[in-house]
C-alpha cells in the first residue's frame, strides 16, 4: 500500500499542538492513569496521552473520582481529557470546566461499548445517528476554544459501518482529529482489527488526522498500521501494557536509530518507579491497584513466575520493595517473553456488559 498524505516522518500537529511523535497512548480505564503515564513519558517516544474516559456530569460535579482520573502534573504533556455523556449540555459543561481548569484538549468518547455507557445514549451509541452526534459535538466546539477530538469505533455492528461518515461530518465541524478502534460495537474485544474499514475512514476526510488504534503490539504492528490503512498516528493501548518502552523503539525506528534494549535495571527501576509514583497519588490504596499490573508486566520486566505471583498479592510498600529487591537479583531467569494475564476485557454476549 503506498503512503498518503496523511504521513509525515516525525510528529504530527493536532489542532494547532505539535505533538512530538505519532504514537499515542490509547486510554485504557484503570490503567492509564497518571503514574502509569508519567512513567511512560519518562522512557520516551510518546506523542500523546488520553486520561481514562471521565463521566462528563460527574466531572463538573467535582466527584472524588472523577477529579483523580483528571489530575496531571506539569510533566504529563501533551495530554488529552476524554469524556463522555449522551446528553449534549453535560458535555459542553465539562467542556467549559476543562477550559477554565486549564487543560489542553478534549476528547469526547463514541467508542466505548459497555451497557452502562450505551444505555445513557454516550460511548458507542452515539455512532448510530450521525447528525446527532454531529450536531453534539457541533455544541461542544463551539463552546470552547480547547482542539476537540473524537475516539469512536468502526460503527455499531458490520451492517452499520459509520466511521467513514461521521469522520467527513465531523472534520466540516472542526474536529480536530478522529481516533478509531478497527472493530464495531458489536464486536466488542474479539476478532480481529478491521484496518481496510480504517483506510476507507482514511480516504474518507480530507486532511483531519485519522488515529488508527487496535491490535498493536508490536513497533512492527505500529509502522504496518500507518503503511496498510495510511493513517497519520497510531494509539496503542494494551500494546504499552505488553511492552511501556515500545513508544521509545518506534520513535528510534523513525529517526534512523537502533532500537535501544532497556537494561535489567532500567526494567527493574521501571517498576519500582511506577509503583511509588501511584503511591504519592492514591497512597495506600496503590498496592490493590498495582496488583493487576503484575501479571502484564512480569515476562517483560524478566519477573520470575513465583516473585510475580506474590507482586499480585502484595499488601504493602515494604512488601512491594522487599519483592523488588529479590526481583533485582533474580532478574533474567524468566526467559519466557509471553504475559501469564492479559487485561481483562468484557467477556460473552456485549448486550450484557
Ligand atoms: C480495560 C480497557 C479499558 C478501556 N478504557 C477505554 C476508555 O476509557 N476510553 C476509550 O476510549 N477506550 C477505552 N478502551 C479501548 C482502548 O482505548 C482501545 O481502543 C482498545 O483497547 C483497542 O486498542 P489496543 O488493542 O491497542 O488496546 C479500553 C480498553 C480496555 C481493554
Amino acid at each position: 500500500m503506498e503512503p498518503t498524505s496523511q504521513q509525515s516522518s516525525r510528529g504530527i500537529v493536532i489542532g494547532g499542538r505539535p505533538l512530538p511523535t505519532r504514537f499515542f497512548l490509547a486510554p485504557l480505564a484503570g490503567y492509564t492513569h497518571l503514574a502509569f503515564r508519567v512513567m511512560l513519558r519518562r522512557l520516551g517516544g510518546l506523542g500523546m496521552a488520553t486520561t481514562d474516559l471521565v463521566q462528563a456530569q460527574m466531572l463538573v460535579s467535582g466527584t472524588r473520582k472523577s477529579l483523580e482520573l483528571v489530575e496531571t502534573t506539569p510533566e504529563d504533556r501533551p495530554l488529552t481529557v476524554q469524556i463522555y455523556s449522551g446528553i449534549t449540555e453535560h458535555l459542553v459543561k465539562a467542556a467549559h470546566w476543562l477550559q477554565a481548569h486549564g487543560y489542553e484538549a478534549i476528547d469526547i468518547n463514541m467508542g466505548c461499548p459497555m451497557a452502562k455507557v450505551n444505555g445513557s445514549g454516550g460511548g458507542a451509541r452515539l455512532m448510530c445517528d450521525t447528525s446527532a452526534a454531529t450536531e453534539m459535538v457541533g455544541r461542544v466546539i463551539e463552546a470552547v476554544d480547547l482542539p476537540v477530538t473524537v475516539k469512536m469505533r468502526l460503527g455499531w455492528n458490520d451492517q452499520l459501518i459509520s466511521a467513514p461518515q461521521l469522520a467527513a461530518a465531523f472534520e466540516k465541524i472542526g474536529v480536530a482529529a478522529v481516533t478509531v478502534h478497527g472493530r464495531t460495537r458489536q464486536q466488542g474485544f474479539h476478532g480481529t482489527v478491521n484496518r481496510d474499514a480504517i483506510r476507507e475512514t482514511v480516504n474518507a476526510v480530507r486532511t483531519m488526522p485519522i488515529i488508527a488504534n487496535g491490535d498493536v503490539r508490536t513497533p512492527e504492528d505500529a509502522l504496518s498500521m500507518i503503511r496498510e490503512t495510511g493513517c497519520a498516528a497510531v494509539a496503542i493501548g494494551r500494546g504499552a501494557m505488553l511492552d511501556p518502552w515500545i513508544f521509545r523503539r518506534l520513535h528510534d525506528l523513525e529517526c534512523g536509530r537502533a532500537a535501544v534494549v532497556p537494561t535489567a535495571d532500567e526494567q527493574v527501576t521501571f517498576l519500582y518507579d511506577h509503583f511509588h509514583l501511584m503511591r504519592q497519588q492514591h497512597g495506600e490504596f496503590s498496592c490493590r491497584m498495582f496488583r493487576k499490573f503484575a501479571a502484564w508486566y512480569g515476562a517483560r520486566l524478566g519477573i520470575p513466575e513465583d516473585l510475580e505471583d506474590r507482586l499480585r498479592r502484595f499488601e504493602s510498600p515494604q512488601e512491594f520493595d522487599s519483592l523488588v529487591n529479590e526481583i533485582r537479583q533474580r532478574h533474567g531467569e524468566r526467559s519466557c517473553q509471553v504475559p501469564t494475564a492479559l487485561i481483562r476485557t468484557p467477556n460473552g454476549p456485549v448486550e450484557h456488559w
